[in-house]
């Protein structure tokens, strides 16, 4: 059983039809609050509509792309006579770009990435900030990622779209606070979304996915839920400009590569602490004699 912190509150959550923002908007219609989610998904965003409305949440479906000014403006427009006011606005919707080598990157994928994720949280902002001044409160939620802070290889685009984001956010903050308006952004980690898709699928994570998380899992839309909940609440009032990361730990956590690490990992992958450590013993002998490696290796295959 939720508390009812959002009795009588209105937010618009965009891309709100499925993964983190589906599980933001059934958190928050849960506890009160009347729900208009904004989705290029037209098929998922009716069904999250019903799913909603069959949880006893009032909430309500509209069609835009948060790139696009006219359909952003209409959305709010839209928010505004349907529930009469906007108090909460979530920045969810977001793209992952291709991962290719740089020099194989198109202007054209940059542009959308960087229309999705950074312009739209404007966009979607501007839209909604003067709804919120009239009534002299309101609470902006950027959705970024710890990809904002570190990176993998050739994601360029989505690592600069949510730094981007969590700048967007403490300049919007600076800016609307004598307004009343607070805003913040989130960072998470890696979030398994596959229960929160339309359909739903199987999540398919491996006991080294869940490891190597100091918090010993990989995380859930609903972890991300629950803070956007405290944040947009009247319980985090002090709180704006920030951003906060959510992730299990990881970006917390120093990885150097060595011998340790990978018996660890492998314990994890296994599940054999016995046989990790073997293969320990494995890479060390192999460190020092490549060759007497070698033939303990062939004479345990051959005998497979
Ligand atoms: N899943 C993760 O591990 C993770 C980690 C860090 C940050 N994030 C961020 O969280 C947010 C949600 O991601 P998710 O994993 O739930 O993704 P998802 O793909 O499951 O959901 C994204 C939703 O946004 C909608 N959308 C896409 N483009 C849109 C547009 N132009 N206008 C309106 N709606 C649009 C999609 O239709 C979809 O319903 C994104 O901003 C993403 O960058 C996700």
């Amino acid at each position: 059983m939720h508390l009812r912190r959002f009795e009588g509150r209105v937010c618009v959550v965009t891309g709100g039809a499925k993964g983190i923002g589906a599980a933001i908007a059934t958190r928050l219609g849960l506890e009160g609050c009347r729900i208009a989610i904004a989705d290029v998904d037209e098929v998922a965003g009716v069904a999250r509509e019903k799913d909603l409305r069959a949880r006893g949440v009032e909430a309500i479906f509209v069609r835009a792309d948060v790139a696009n000014e006219r359909d952003v403006e209409n959305l709010m427009a839209i928010v505004y006579s349907r529930f009469g006011s906007i108090d909460v606005l979530i920045n969810n919707a977001g793209i992952m770009p291709s991962g290719k080598e740089l020099e194989e990157q198109s202007l054209e994928e940059w542009r959308r990435v960087v229309d999705v994720n950074l312009t739209g949280v404007w966009l979607c902002s501007k839209h909604a900030v003067k709804y919120m001044k009239a009534r002299g409160r309101g609470v902006i939620l950027n959705i970024a990622s710890t990809r904002a802070l570190q990176s993998e290889p050739n994601t360029e685009p989505y690592s600069a779209s949510k730094g981007g984001v969590v700048a967007l956010t403490h300049a919007m903050a600076i800016s609307l606070a004598k307004y009343g308006i607070r805003v913040l952004s989130i960072s998470p980690g890696w979030v398994d979304t596959s229960a929160w898709q339309v359909p739903p699928r199987e999540p398919r994570l491996t006991p080294l996915d869940h490891g190597q998380h100091p918090a010993g899992r990989v995380g859930r839309p609903e972890d991300v839920a629950a803070l956007v909940a405290f944040l947009a609440s009247d319980e985090a009032e002090w709180m704006t400009g920030v951003n906060i990361v959510i992730d299990g730990g990881m970006t917390v956590k120093m990885v150097y590569l060595d011998e340790g690490v990978l018996e660890e990992s492998l314990a994890v992958l296994l599940r054999d602490r016995e046989l990790a450590h073997c293969m320990r013993r494995l890479i060390e002998v192999a460190r020092e004699d490549p060759a007497r490696a070698k033939t303990m290796l062939r004479e345990v295959v051959e005998k497979l």
